[in-house]
């Protein structure tokens, strides 16, 4: 029953909504990939060798100290390719299976896990890029699906070590230094670091979006084109704060189109659910594990799944 206190969390009245809906949508956020293992951006994890996360994702971080940006995302690589994905990501790959062009799925995510669950691949929309795609920081040179691991010598991963750091607290003294222009804590000498075989000179980059850059704009146009095409009667947000632009405003996008909202998601409202934090009793919330919660509440489309192995 829909509550007038808020979103319902009613499952049986979620599958009503589900089998109703032609067209739905799904913005899916690093929550999906955390019962793979994967951590986070912003909750218990969003830390690396003393470093934020999210601190590391740009591209003055890149040029300041290319060695400590690149370790980061190979420490990324590594744990991504020693993931596998999980049923949340099953999940979604059987709703594409069954819907078709009225179901498309975009991603925050970078680690490969939904590409690994068979999702089909004209209905997964990768607004950040991939950990596996190689650019040029000078030219426009792209190389995709590049598992290499490490990618490159120097950047091998002694990952029980970056995992020791991982866990262990920052400490705001390292934060300082690395902050602090003055103090030079570069990791290694850009000039051994891999350089574009195309131009010779412009370094080579993780094929993702950082901070401060345009979203890649096919895929922009992609998504533009399928929200335009028809009305959109759900929007799943997953394991995502939503508050990452412009992926975040794909919740008003949708809702514009007359969308209902579903959160899945470990927090609940009292929670940052970003885009997402308006729901009204017409919309539903789940709180707890992606990977148990999309089989369940998906189950009247894409029926029960496999055991899988992958
Ligand atoms: P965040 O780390 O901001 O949010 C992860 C969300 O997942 C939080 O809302 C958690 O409550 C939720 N969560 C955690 N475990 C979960 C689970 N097992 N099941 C369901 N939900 C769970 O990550 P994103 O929203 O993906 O961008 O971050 C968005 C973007 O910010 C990333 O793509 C990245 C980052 O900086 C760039 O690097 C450009």
């Amino acid at each position: 029953m829909a509550s007038i206190y808020g979103p319902s969390t009613d499952v049986a009245e979620f599958h009503e909504v589900l089998k109703s809906s032609k067209r739905i949508m799904a913005l899916c956020g690093a929550g999906l990939s955390a019962a793979s293992g994967l951590g986070t951006f912003r909750g218990a994890g969003g830390m690396w060798r003393n470093h934020k996360a999210t601190s590391l994702a740009t591209p003055e971080a890149f040029e300041r100290d290319p060695g400590l940006v690149w370790l980061f995302y190979s420490y990324r690589r590594h744990k991504a390719l020693q993931a596998k994905p999980n049923p949340g990501h099953y999940a979604l790959t059987e709703l594409s299976k069954k819907m078709l062009e009225d179901f498309i799925t975009l991603t925050q995510n970078v680690d490969g896990l939904s590409q690994r669950a068979n999702h089909p691949r004209e209905q997964l929309k990768l607004l950040h890029g991939s950990l596996f795609d190689i650019k040029c920081f000078a030219c426009d040179r792209i190389e995709q699906n590049n598992y290499d691991d490490p990618f490159h010598p120097l950047l091998a991963i002694d990952s029980t070590e970056d995992d020791r750091l991982a866990a262990a607290e920052n400490t705001a003294q390292a934060r300082a230094a690395y902050e602090d222009p003055n103090v030079d804590t570069r990791t290694i000498n850009p000039d051994d670091l891999p350089h574009c075989p195309k131009c010779k000179k412009g370094l080579l980059r993780p094929g993702v979006v950082w901070f401060g850059e345009a979203l890649p704009e096919d895929t922009i146009a992609e998504v533009g084109a399928w929200i335009e095409k028809d009305k959109i009667d759900l929007i799943l947000v997953i394991g995502t704060t939503a508050t990452v632009w412009p992926a975040a405003g794909y919740v008003e996008e949708a809702r514009n189109k007359g969308a209902k909202v579903a959160v899945i998601n470990m927090d609940g409202l009292e929670g940052e659910l970003g885009a997402a934090s308006d729901l009204t009793d017409d919309d539903f919330l789940f709180q707890g594990d992606a990977a148990k919660i999309l089989p369940e509440i998906l189950k009247p489309i894409i029926g029960g799944l496999e055991k899988r192995e992958s």
